[in-house]
């Protein structure tokens, strides 16, 4: 569980594109921004890519069934968890990103013994 934190424009779906094609996907990776999920396969992982922007309730991620996407089995990257403070696992591994003149700054950092992990092996 990956929470993505920073301003529209931060790098959140750039870094999740870059991680996707590291894996091998080769698709088109667009932002969730309307669909609020997009799932990809890659790299022999399932893979769900939320941004939780225009997220209007709880209601509306209920009715999504977006709960049954957090199987404790899926690599999942979300974007705007402050939409959903109460309904979100815990996140693993939490990035800030900033903007900075031409480019960005990421603190990443491990919550959790799979999280440092991860980070280790990064
Ligand atoms: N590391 C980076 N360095 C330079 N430009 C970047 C970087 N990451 C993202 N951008 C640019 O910033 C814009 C918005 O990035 P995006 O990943 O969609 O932001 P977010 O998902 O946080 O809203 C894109 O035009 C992208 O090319
Ligand atoms: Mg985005």
């Amino acid at each position: 569980m990956i929470y993505l934190h920073g301003d529209l424009g931060a790098g959140k779906t750039t870094l999740v594109r870059g991680i996707l094609n590291a894996l091998g996907y080769t698709g088109r990776v667009k932002s969730p921004t309307y669909t609020l999920l997009e799932p990809y396969q890659a790299g022999g992982l399932d893979l769900r890519h939320f941004d939780l922007y225009r997220l209007n309730d709880e209601y509306e991620w209920e009715s999504a069934g977006f709960r049954d996407e957090f199987d404790g089995r899926n690599v999942l990257f979300i974007e705007w968890p402050e939409k959903v403070p109460n309904l979100l696992p815990a996140a693993d591994i939490e990035i800030d990103f900033a903007i900075t003149n031409l480019a960005r700054d990421a603190n990443i950092r491990a919550n959790t013994k799979t999280g440092t992990t991860c980070l280790e092996r990064w």
